[in-house]
């Protein structure tokens, strides 16, 4: 547990994100594309034992995300490809900025509660957002503490879920969601079976567990009587998702936030888009089998 005032962490700076609880650091003052490969590594290391991280001020080209992500993992490619910039698939747009006719993001993609990849064998480890165009308002990030969330819960609860597995299907997020709809090809569905996987996750890193819903992917609980009844999966994230597990995070040009998808949910929120451009390059790092 962290202190609440700012610590010196071998070489790095660091201030909580959330007074208080734990849960998220922000490394002040460093600038990651100058930054030498130790340095980048203490990042890394302040990521593992915090579960989010914040750098602002960041000035990053692809290369310099790419060299930085490398440190961290190795890089997951995307299912949906339209919107990767050039020359680097790992890197996603989301936007709702339109040039020449044509959108050279996603838009509202990260919308609901959720981690990524849920509906894969192996999920996305940490997911990395670099802000590119913020809105002066609106359009916050918010991360959940699964970890605190899992250990305010009651013993005898706590073990009554360890028996219940999610079933998720891509195929069901991708015909059922709100924003973006679409029937997917047969390729698609070949290449994303359904998954199933734990609602309480162990951390490889050090045995912590972790309440694990995700919404949007999940169609049946097994180890309940009714598989088909999705209102525990409902309740807690309701439940994980209270003020008191959830970091906000107000966005600003050249902040670069990152989350460990293994004990957290997120959400991205709407902004008048009418009004205002909001760019993200996003990328993932390469997760390991849950359980
Ligand atoms: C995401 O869920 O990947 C993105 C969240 C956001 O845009 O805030």
């Amino acid at each position: 547990m962290m202190a609440d005032s700012m610590v010196t962490q071998d070489a790095l700076r660091i201030a909580p994100l959330k007074p208080g609880s734990g849960f998220g650091a922000e490394v002040i003052g460093l600038d990651l594309a100058t930054a030498d490969d130790a340095t980048l590594d203490e990042v890394v290391d302040a990521f593992n034992r915090h579960g989010a991280l914040l750098l602002r001020g960041q000035r990053l080209d692809p290369a310099a995300l790419m060299r930085f992500i490398s440190h961290v993992g190795t890089p997951e490619g995307h299912t949906i490809q339209d919107f990767t910039l050039p020359g680097f698939p790992e890197i996603y747009v989301l936007s709702n900025r339109v040039e020449n006719g044509r959108p050279i993001g996603a838009h509202n993609d990260g919308v609901g509660w959720h981690t990524d990849y849920s509906y894969k064998e192996e999920p996305v480890m940490s997911t990395m957002l670099y802000a590119v165009e913020v809105p002066a308002e609106g359009s916050d990030t918010l991360i959940a503490d699964g970890v605190a969330a899992y250990e305010a819960l009651p013993a005898e609860r706590r073990e009554a879920l360890e028996k219940l597995r999610l079933h998720h299907s891509y195929r069901h997020f991708m015909e059922t969601r709100e924003h973006q709809r679409r029937e997917l090809t047969p390729e698609q569905i070949r290449d994303n079976p359904d998954v199933v996987h734990p609602l309480i996750r162990v951390h490889p890193k050090d045995g912590r567990r972790a309440l694990w819903p995700s919404t949007g992917t999940v169609t049946e609980i097994s180890g309940q009587d009714d598989p088909k009844d999705l209102s525990i999966l409902d309740e807690l994230v309701a439940f994980m998702t209270g003020e008191e597990f959830v970091y906000r995070h107000k966005w600003q040009v050249g902040d670069l936030l990152m989350w460990d998808n293994r004990c957290t949910l997120h959400t991205g929120t709407l902004f008048d888009d009418r009004k205002y451009i909001r760019t993200m390059h996003r990328l993932w790092v390469k997760g390991d089998r849950p359980y």
